[in-house]
């Protein structure tokens, strides 16, 4: 297994400890350098030692330690055409995964990895309980993701739903976009992600009210913001009732 290639040199993130949220699932946040604001890499655990990986973070050695003791990554989803970056460097590690992305993102994404296998709003189910798709209304831009445990379910979504604090930044860009327009303090589909990714609003609201009814539904896991683990189906409805 090659640890890198030249093209591709690993670069750990700043980051902080990995939390488990169930059984097969766990998360890693880590900076985002020059923004006031962290993201979120989420690991399925899949059956025969294999792993999932959803928006990849290149790890200091003692997470890729640990991240590699819970299983060989076997799938890297890149969920939509902004976090992609670390991709090539998991793809260059682990050469035997596969790249999944949405359709939608696919020419953003293979400008820097192949990608294996395409998603688009067909659900992909995979050994280990995992659902995959591409996430309604958003003209195939942003990959979904459903991972039934062993007492409960959770969604997965990259950069549909933030669900940031008010006060977890600083500056301009956080008082304006996320204070005065509206995008932290709550769970929020953002006035970006509403600009450049929603191509229909009605499958948008569709999509989310169709997650919010999945059996045993608990926590939203989004790439920014605090995980969502009460009223999981509420506030899907609740956003498809205000998009
Ligand atoms: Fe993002």
């Amino acid at each position: 297994m090659g640890i890198s290639d030249n093209n591709n040199p690993w670069r750990p993130a700043s980051h902080g400890k990995p939390r488990q949220l169930t059984n097969n699932l766990w998360m890693v946040d880590a900076a985002l350098p020059h923004m006031d604001i962290k993201r979120r890499m989420t690991i399925v655990q899949l059956p025969d030692h294999k792993l999932l990986l959803y928006s990849v973070i290149c790890l200091d050695d003692a997470g890729m330690t640990w991240l590699e003791s819970l299983g060989e990554p076997s799938i890297i989803v890149v969920p939509n055409g902004y976090h992609r970056t670390d991709a090539p460097r998991y793809k260059a590690r682990f050469p035997k995964a596969q790249i999944w992305a949405p359709t939608g993102s696919a020419k953003r994404i293979r400008d820097i990895v192949p990608i294996d296998r395409m998603l688009d709003t067909i659900a992909v189910n995979i050994p280990g309980g995992v659902s995959m798709r591409a996430l309604q209304g958003t003209r195939n831009t942003e990959a979904f993701l459903t991972v039934h445990s062993d007492h409960d379910t959770t969604h997965v979504f990259c950069d549909a739903i933030f669900n940031v604090g008010k006060n977890d930044g600083h500056g301009l860009f956080w008082l304006i976009y996320m204070r005065w327009l509206g995008n932290a303090g709550k769970p929020r589909v953002t006035t970006l992600f509403r600009m450049s990714c929603i191509g229909n609003k009605r499958d948008f609201a569709r999509g989310l009210r169709e997650a919010a009814v999945v059996p045993g539904l608990k926590r939203i896991i989004m790439a920014h913001g605090e995980v969502i683990e009460h009223d999981a189906r509420q506030v899907l409805e609740h956003l498809a009732d205000t998009i």
